[in-house]
Parts: structure tokens; C-alpha cells; sequence
């Protein structure tokens, strides 16, 4: 947006958890930021674009803060700018990017380089997350300084557990000079072996090889000592399992500073997902039993899991058509997230404010990035919602290169109608406007 410019959002209802509003109301902004939010709004915006939201939510512009972009290394499967397109089609103003790349971004100039892609894009914003040990090999940290310096906000090496705790242990707490996040893959790799989906009746049945809950839980207990000892921020990825829950339950309620995501699939689906062998239901961590979903529903509500995370994962035809055992693990999540989680607070699992509030408010807390809330001076993301609208996903419409979406043909209410950044308009009605044309 161009010095002086202002843009109008008429009469929507604003939703705001951060900000404690919820209600129909203008939205000005000025040169990029929101300047005014409320009944007298649009007095004194004189000459402004007018983008007329009635009957329509606006939201702070929806945070992820784990996604894979792919770039460098597998740009057949995505790429920064295919997956920035994926985002502003889900109404995700910001993405975090995870490093395992190739080659992975365990340095300033891969980090760099993402940053220039990003630039280029012009869509939405992309917060590089760096590795924690160098090549995600998990013997020797990554050089976290170079790494924040050239603009990570977090470090993760996910794909992977870091399985040596004493390196664990050395990266949290160096990771405290920086202030940072540090995201775990809680994954024990010889508790999980080489299974493919969740150890229970389903596996059997199937023939499958498992993956024990414990594999995950037996990590998070981990970090959860660690977190204690080295007074660390730990942030729990892609939490799966019941024990988990009652763990980080447990962790909070000490006070140490841990925090959790779960996916939209784990809280959407089971393990009896996959008993048409479909390879867009691999994933890792695998689907779980509905107890463990409930725990998980019940733990985003009260807040236990703090953010809703897609994990969004795209592979391409030759990784996922293929046997299910060897299959790629991963699930394309950004342009079906939204509905998905207004399908549980439409269930009654969550209430409204803190579903938005898990996809908007506590993932830039979690960051430490600008975003998250409708204030004045708070840069103008946006995302327009017409919560009514039904649609039937098709993966081959995605903006994402990934086409590996359990939900193919699942019929959705709730569609992202505008994503606007920094005042910006970029995804309007279906079709990309701004950023780098194709
Ligand atoms: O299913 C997954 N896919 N889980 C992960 O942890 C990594 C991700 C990927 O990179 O494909």
C-alpha cells in the first residue's frame, strides 16, 4: 500500500480474541496498519478503497507456524511462492517455515535465501525457522546466533527428533540468549522403529507395522525435564496422543514455559483414516484413536494446546503413490485449516474466540512476531471470512503444488473470501492479486 493510502472493511463482524472484540464494525487502515476498529471507524478516512465485509468475519490474519515450504531442495514439491499462494488462499498472513531442506537451513545463507524468495513472492510473510543441529544430523548445534541475526525466529529440526538429550539440553539452553523458541519433533526413533502408522487395532488389522504412543509421549516427557532444568521456551509440534496432553498439562501447570500445537488432521481425523491404505493419510505423527483426538479437542478448548499448526507437508506423486509403508509421511494443510477448525468450534468441542485466538493471537506470541490482533498500529493483516459458505475441497484446485489431502471430496463450511497484508489485498474471491505473477 502506498503512503496515505486507506483502505475501508464496512461493516463485518470483527472478531478479535487479542484485542477482547467481537462485533459488527469498520476496520480503517492507513498506510499498512489498522488505524481505527469500531462503529466510528469510518469518519475521517475521507478518500479511501471501501471493501464492503457485511455479512462477512474479520480476522487478524491467521498464523502458522509449521509449515514446509520445500525450498531449497524440493521445489517439485513446493515451493516459497507456491506455498505462499497456498497460504493466502487458507487466509494465513504468515507462515514459519521449517529447515528441513536440502540443504537444510541450519545457515544465514540458506536462511537468506528463503528470505529473498519470500521477498520476491510478495504475498504473505514467511518467518524462517533454522535448524537446531547442524544438517538436522542431531550431533552439533547450528550456529543459532547467525541464524537469528539473518531473520529465524525459531529453531527446529523437524522430520526429526534431536534423540541425544545432552545436545538437546546444550541447545535449550543456548537458545535462551536469543530469546527464542525451540520447537520439538518428539519422536523416540527406537520406540517408533520403523512403523507407519498408530500401534492399536487398526495397525493390525491391517497389517501395519506400529508406532506406540510412547514414542511420542517418552520425548515430550523429556523436554518437559529439560525445559525445567534449563528454564528454556519449548514448543511441543504436532501433538498427537492423550499422554502427551496430560503431560504438557501437568508441565503448565508448573508454570515452565511450554507451549503446544496440534494439526487440523489430528483433531479432525482417526487411525481408521487409513484403512483404505490412502497415502494422503501417512503421516507423521500418525492419525491416533478417536480417545486420543478427544484429549486433543479437549486440550486446544481449554488451551492446553495453545495453537492450531497445519504442518502443512506437500509431496508429490512419486513420494506418496506408492505402498503405504513406503510412502512419504505428510499432509497439505493450509488451504483446508480454517473450515476444519470451524468444523469443531460448529461441533461444540471449542468455543469460537479461542479457536481464532489458536490460529491468530498465541502463534505470534509463541514467534515473537507483529501480527495476531486488529489494534491501532498493528500492521493491517486481515482475513475475510464468509463463515457460511459451504464448498467441496479438491486438492487439484489447491494453490499448493501437494495434492496429499485425506479430505479430498469432504464437503467444508466456511470459506476465506479476502487475505489482505500489510493493507494489501492479495487473495480476493478465489483468484491470487497481488504478489509475483505466475
Ligand atoms: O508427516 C510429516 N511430514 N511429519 C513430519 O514431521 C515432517 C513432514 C515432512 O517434512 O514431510
Amino acid at each position: 500500500m502506498s503512503a496515505g493510502r486507506r483502505l475501508l472493511i464496512r461493516g463485518g463482524r470483527v472478531i478479535d480474541p487479542a484485542a477482547g472484540r467481537d462485533a459488527v464494525a469498520d476496520v480503517l487502515v492507513i498506510d499498512g496498519a489498522v488505524a481505527a476498529v469500531g462503529q466510528d471507524a469510518a469518519a475521517g478516512s475521507g478518500d479511501c478503497e471501501v471493501l464492503e465485509a457485511a455479512g462477512l468475519w474479520v480476522l487478524p490474519g491467521l498464523i502458522d507456524l509449521h509449515v514446509h515450504l520445500r525450498e531449497p531442495g524440493f521445489e517439485y514439491k513446493e515451493t516459497v511462492l507456491t506455498g505462499s499462494r497456498a497460504a493466502a488462499a487458507g487466509g494465513f498472513t504468515a507462515v514459519a517455515c521449517m529447515p528441513n531442506t536440502d540443504p537444510p537451513n541450519d545457515s544465514a545463507a540458506v536462511t537468506r535465501a528463503i528470505l529473498l524468495k519470500a521477498e520476491e513472492a510478495a504475498l504473505v510473510r514467511v518467518y524462517p525457522i533454522g535448524c537446531i543441529t547442524a544438517g538436522q544430523k542431531g550431533q552439533r548445534m547450528a550456529e543459532f546466533g547467525d541464524l537469528v541475526a539473518a531473520g529465524c525466529r525459531a529453531v527446529s529440526d523437524d522430520g526429526r527428533p534431536v534423540m541425544h538429550a545432552g545436545v538437546m539440553r546444550r541447545a535449550l539452553e543456548y537458545s535462551r540468549h536469543f530469546n527464542i523458541p525451540v520447537i520439538s519433533h518428539c519422536e523416540d526413533l527406537h520406540l517408533a522403529g520403523d512403523g507407519v502408522a498408530h500401534e492399536g487395532a487398526v495397525a493390525t488389522r491391517l497389517g501395519l507395522k506400529p508406532i506406540p504412543a510412547a514414542a511420542e509421549e517418552a520425548m515430550v516427557a523429556r523436554e518437559v525435564v529439560l525445559a525445567r532444568q534449563t528454564g528454556a521456551r519449548v514448543h511441543i509440534a504436532h501433538v498427537s496422543t492423550r499422554g502427551s496432553v496430560s503431560l504438557l498439562t501437568a508441565a503448565k501447570a508448573e508454570g515452565l514455559s511450554v507451549t503446544a500445537e496440534a494439526t487440523p488432521h489430528h483433531l479432525t481425523l482417526t487411525d481408521e483414516a487409513i484403512a483404505g491404505f490412502d497415502t494422503a493419510t501417512k503421516v507423521n505423527p500418525p492419525l491416533r484413536s478417536a480417545e486420543d483426538r478427544e484429549a486433543l479437542r479437549r486440550a486446544l478448548a481449554e488451551g492446553i494446546i495453545d495453537v492450531v499448526a497445519t504442518d502443512h507437508a506437500p509431496h508429490g506423486l512419486a513420494d506418496k503413490d506408492l505402498e503405504f509403508d513406503v510412502a512419504a509421511n505428510g499432509i497439505v494443510g493450509l488451504e483446508t485449516a480454517l473450515p476444519l477448525v470451524l468444523r469443531l468450534v460448529a461441533a461444540g468441542s471449542c468455543s469460537l474466540h479461542r479457536a481464532i485466538d489458536a490460529l491468530t493471537w498465541r502463534p505470534a506470541r509463541i514467534l515473537g512476531v507483529p501480527g495476531g490482533r486488529l489494534a491501532p498500529g498493528d500492521p493491517a493483516d486481515i482475513t475475510l471470512v464468509d463463515p457460511d459458505e459451504a464448498w467441496t475441497v479438491d486438492p487439484e484446485k489447491f494453490f499448493s503444488k501437494g495434492r496429499n489431502s485425506p479430505f479430498r471430496g469432504w464437503r467444508l463450511t466456511g470459506r476465506v473470501r479476502a487475505t489482505i497484508v500489510g493493507g494489501r489485498t492479495i487473495f480476493r474471491d478465489g483468484v491470487m492479486v497481488g504478489g509475483q505473477s505466475r
